[in-house]
């Protein structure tokens, strides 16, 4: 057994859990290397990790029905403008505040660097933190208000997300009120259950997913400044995503008067075979998604009496949250959401030497949340408004969609608005400090005579 002062409980316990090949290279190790390893062992909860690996993934559900959800065009205009208006006063009487989840590792993209850093304006070529960014500050000034931006970054990504944020002048919001902090990681496991080298000094870990981002609010502080600041409902969406609408007043009155503790925005599935999670009512009434792998045939091609599909109900992965609610969950420690399980090639350090292996990565997802809250509502929007994911490198939800998406909404709002677009204009893009929702858009708006269209307006302060 290794000897190091003062670490005599860690190493025995290391030892005793049969993962004594962490200090394979102890020998080789400085002091400042030894120190680090030490610290992140200790980091290490063994009776998770002992527990993740030997216990069935029961993240899987089987018994399901359709989830029932709110579809704003079965509802009378009374009912919208009401909801509208709840929305607003919510959202201009500074209750609101926005949460971004960036701490993926985005490894389908195959970017280097944080996945908000990649280029998505069709035109500008702004990143995708830019697209966010700038349209929260244009909700600022639309509603007269502060709106506090949280971002969850991981520990591989963290500071070149500050420094990128700095480098561009926090998109013209209060730097005070952007709180950038990284989620909590968790160690891979290999087939036979052992830690992995990721170096001589270090084991592999990853972010603990999407749904670590309850308990990272919590543990950075984040969500104590949030109560500080009286904010009731937290908009949670995805990096990858530029057309999300941050702050949708219709949603958020939806949300208030249904008195939901979480609501989630829903798109229809495109057809049965799309490769998207649905949501569901599990037997016991409660909310989840079902992923399109663990989806039998006659459910994926179930239809109801209009030939729509019965399991419908894509998810978007944006989410309102109740503070009140994060709170609740937060405050006797681990939320307790599962983890699921991925098996996923990894690079690791074998015979002091980098090797790619398979390993289980563990990770938390976000919509577990749904079957511990008290209600909760479902809402379909359409998905041209406000769904282009950017995933892959290439073909589908890959920047290339991303971008005609993005164009194809601008140019939808112009002619909507009765702007006259020249005949040789090809893409469009608007940028959200020019019109955040394309509601504000004049009709003697004069569009240049170009191929490619990009309106912008500078209201930096
Ligand atoms: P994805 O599930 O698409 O994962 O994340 P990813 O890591 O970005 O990409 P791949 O799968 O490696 O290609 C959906 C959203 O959740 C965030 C991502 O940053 C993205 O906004 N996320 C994911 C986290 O914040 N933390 C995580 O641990 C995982």
């Amino acid at each position: 057994m290794i000897n190091y002062n003062g670490h005599e409980e860690l190493i025995r316990k290391v030892y005793d859990q049969g993962q004594s090949h962490v200090f394979r290279y102890w020998d080789m190790l400085n002091e400042e290397e030894k120190k680090s390893l030490m610290k992140q062992l200790n980091s290490v909860d063994f009776n998770l990790m002992n527990r993740l690996f030997s216990e069935e993934d029961r993240s899987h559900i089987t018994n399901y029905t359709p989830a029932p959800t709110v579809r704003p065009e079965k509802f009378c205009p009374e009912k919208i403008d009401e909801a509208y208006r709840t929305g607003e006063e919510h959202i201009s009487s500074g209750k609101m505040a926005a949460f971004l989840v960036a701490g993926g590792q985005g490894s389908r993209l195959g970017y280097e660097g944080p996945k908000g850093i990649f280029p998505i304006g069709p035109v500008s070529g702004k990143s995708l933190f830019h697209f966010h960014g700038e349209k929260i500050r244009a909700y600022e000034i639309k509603y007269g208000v502060k709106i506090p931006f949280l971002v969850m970054t991981s520990v591989a990504n963290h500071d070149e997300t500050v420094e990128f944020f700095k480098k561009n002048s926090f998109f013209g919001l209060d730097s005070e009120l952007v709180f950038i902090f990284p989620q909590n990681m968790i160690p891979s496991l290999d087939l036979n259950g052992k830690l992995i080298m990721e170096s001589k000094s270090s084991i592999f870990m990853n972010p603990d997913g999407h749904g670590g981002s309850l308990s990272a609010l919590k543990s950075s502080g984040a969500l104590e400044s949030l109560n500080k600041l009286g904010i009731e409902t937290v908009s949670y969406f995805q990096v990858d995503n530029p057309l999300v609408k941050i702050l949708d007043p219709v949603f958020t009155g939806f949300h208030i008067m249904e008195s939901a503790e979480i609501s989630s925005k829903a798109i229809p599935k495109a057809y049965a075979e799309e490769k998207t999670g649905v949501f569901i009512k599990t037997e016991t009434g409660k909310t989840g998604i079902v992923e399109y792998s663990d989806m039998p045939d006659e459910k994926l091609n179930a239809t109801d009496q209009d030939g729509r599909l019965l399991y419908s109900a894509g998810n978007t992965a944006i989410h309102l949250f109740n503070t009140d609610f994060i709170n609740r969950i937060t405050d006797v420690g681990d939320p307790g959401l599962p983890y699921h399980r991925a098996i996923k090639k990894i690079e690791a350090c074998i015979d002091a030497k980098p090797q790619e292996i398979e390993g289980i990565k563990y990770e938390k997802f976000i919509f577990d949340a749904l079957p511990i809250c008290k209600k909760d509502m479902i809402y379909e929007t359409v998905r041209e408004e406000e769904f282009a994911p950017v995933k892959n490198a290439e073909g589908k939800d890959s920047p290339a969609t991303a971008k005609e998406l993005i164009s194809s909404l601008c140019r939808h709002w112009l002619t909507r608005s009765g702007v006259k677009i020249p005949e040789r204009t090809e893409i469009i893009e608007i940028s959200p400090l020019f019109s955040v929702d394309g509601k504000d858009i004049k009709p003697e708006t004069v569009i240049p005579d170009s191929e490619k269209v990009y309106l912008e307006k500078n209201v930096h302060i």
